[in-house]
């Protein structure tokens, strides 16, 4: 076996992994589907939803997959009793903060993971005003699950436009613009990357938005034009 090969088991499946391999890649290559939010392909993990938690050799803590590397002769359960009830408990606080109905693959990791919708009814949601201030595209914060995505690939992972950063602490943590001000006097630069690696509906196009909204044709082309405040006042 290569020096930079090290072996474990995954759900009872014996396997070979590079050394330094995440146990999220590891068992992809096996055809064993972790559920994940935060992590994306294009996005340097942070482990942050917790949602790909699996147990190794029994530990103490459950692992995040998307970060934790394999360990040789390790023994990995993705879904076993312990991983399921953490996933499931999860879900059911994120669904209670946050409004999740265009996400449909977060909810469908709920009914694979039997989550309770109204496991936590009094929890605090998230709440937010759509923001709309710029011609390409809303913001709805109330849809967030804070996964961080597009705040990397506004940085480092992608654009280095830096337009979005986490604002406030603790529950009241938000994406927003440096300082909170409007989009179009941040340094944005409406590449849309942001939109494309949103899991759910909180960064839509302006376009796509007015669409739902019922607008007709002349409103739309008025709402998604800079700087034309007599478009956007007929609209
Ligand atoms: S706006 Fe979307 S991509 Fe950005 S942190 Fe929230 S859910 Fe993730
Ligand atoms: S996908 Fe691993 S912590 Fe979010």
């Amino acid at each position: 076996m290569p020096e930079d090969t090290i072996t474990l088991t995954i759900d009872g499946q014996d396997v070979s992994a590079n050394k330094g391999a995440t146990i999220l890649e590891a068992a992809a290559d096996q055809g064993i589907d972790i559920p994940v939010i935060c992590y994306h392909e294009a996005t340097t993990p942070n482990g942050l939803c917790r949602v790909c938690v699996v147990d190794v050799d029994g530990g103490r803590v459950l692992q995040p997959a998307c970060v934790a590397a394999c360990q040789a002769d390790s023994k990995v359960e993705t879904d076993n009793e312990r991983v399921v009830r953490s996933r499931r408990t999860i879900l059911e606080m994120l669904n209670a903060s946050v409004i999740l109905e265009e996400a449909p693959e977060i909810q469908q990791m709920m009914r694979d993971n039997d989550a309770d919708p109204q496991r936590f009814p009094h929890a605090q949601r998230r709440e937010s005003e759509l923001i709309d201030d710029n011609p390409f595209y809303v913001r709805d914060y109330a849809q967030c699950v804070l996964c961080w995505r597009c705040v990397q690939v506004c940085a480092e992972d992608a654009q280095f436009t830096f337009a979005l950063t986490l604002n406030e602490r603790g529950h009241d943590t938000a994406v927003s613009t440096a300082f909170d001000i409007g989009m179009t006097e941040s340094p944005c630069v409406f590449c849309g990357q942001c939109i494309g690696v949103c899991p759910t509906g909180a960064l839509k196009p302006k376009i796509e938005w007015g669409m739902e909204q019922g607008l007709d044709e002349d409103k739309l082309r008025a709402l998604t034009r800079r700087g034309r405040k007599r478009d956007r006042d007929r609209a």
